[in-house]
């Protein structure tokens, strides 16, 4: 059961993330990018991580520099085909997803290989009926950041098979992380939860309600969360918050989920939170 060759594709945030806590734990990994500055920006991500975990002493020297060879960039998809597990870790568009997952299937020729998605909310089937191995397609989606969050939800489609679930879930404890299993709907469990507290935090904010900071600090001082809602909508990304909020609008069609305005006036500023400097709050 045990995965040894693994293959990410995109190396954003949260792909880097996985192939860090994926070679830190032994596995070969290859990250395939669009671009060659593109794969060097990960690369570079991954290193001030483990150097970060080596100032912490989380990790040593020896072992961060291990993990490090461990990691193959390539710009080059035809490197996944020797691959176990490919994730898939690309911007939220379902149409790039689709194609991917099409062309994944041809590429990576164990047919017994899985092909997962760490889409934050895209319908787990959807990409599966691009391939021909839909019972080998699942969700597989990690928390921000990767190397610190114990977290890694299963997403089961109608067709994935159980034993693709098990094997999801033996890679998931080779990378150290704790699963919980979800059913293939918006949100999955998280988002579904996370995503709509922070979006009616924004709405209080817009309404004059509280300030950003005492909406924040009410949540953090009075139930211990580690970030309040507006700080958290920065760290994750508005334009991910709305996504995942209008993909649970279109599912759900409640007036509840409705974006609300800011949110989307923010986006459209470019205000997207830590990534572009400034949100709720400036960088
Ligand atoms: N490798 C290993 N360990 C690391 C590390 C790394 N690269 N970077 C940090 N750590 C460790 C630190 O050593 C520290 O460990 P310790 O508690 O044992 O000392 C711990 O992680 C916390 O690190 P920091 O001290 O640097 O940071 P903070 O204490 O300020 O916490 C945070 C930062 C972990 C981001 C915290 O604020 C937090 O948990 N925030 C909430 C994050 C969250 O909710 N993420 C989920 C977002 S939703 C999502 O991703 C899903 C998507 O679909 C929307």
């Amino acid at each position: 059961m045990t995965i040894e060759r693994l293959g990410i594709v995109g190396g954003g945030q949260m792909g880097a993330g996985i192939g860090e806590v994926a070679a830190k734990a032994g596995i070969d990994v290859v990250i395939v990018e669009a671009a060659a500055e593109i794969a060097e920006k990960s690369q570079g991500r991954i290193s001030a991580s483990l150097e970060k975990a080596v100032s912490r002493e989380k990790i040593s020297r020896a072992d961060a520099d291990a993990t490090l060879a461990r990691l193959q960039f390539s710009t080059e998809p035809g490197e996944l085909a020797d691959r176990q597990f490919v994730i898939e870790a690309i911007v939220e568009n379902l149409a790039l997803k689709e194609d991917l997952f099409a062309k994944l299937d041809s590429i990576v020729t164990d047919p017994d290989a899985i092909l997962a998605s760490n889409t934050s909310s895209i319908p787990i089937i959807k990409l599966a009926a691009q391939t021909n191995r839909p019972d080998k397609v699942i969700g597989t989606h990690f928390f921000n950041p990767v190397p610190v969050m114990a977290l890694l939800e299963l997403v089961q489609s109608l067709k994935t098979s159980e034993e693709t679930v098990e094997r999801a879930r033996s890679l998931g404890e080779q990378l150290g992380k704790q699963m919980i299993l979800s059913k293939d709907r918006a949100g999955f469990i998280v988002n579904y939860l996370l995503v709509p507290y922070i979006v009616n935090a924004i709405k209080m904010f817009e309404e004059g309600f509280a300030s950003a900071e005492d909406i924040d600090n009410g949540m953090k001082l009075g139930a211990n969360h580690p970030m309040g809602p507006l700080e958290l909508a920065d760290f994750i990304g508005l334009d991910t918050m709305l996504f995942v909020q209008e993909v649970l609008y279109a599912e759900f069609a409640d007036p509840f989920y409705a974006a609300p305005p800011l949110l989307r006036r923010m986006v459209d500023a470019g205000l997207l939170g830590r990534k572009t400097g400034e949100g709720f709050y400036r960088y």
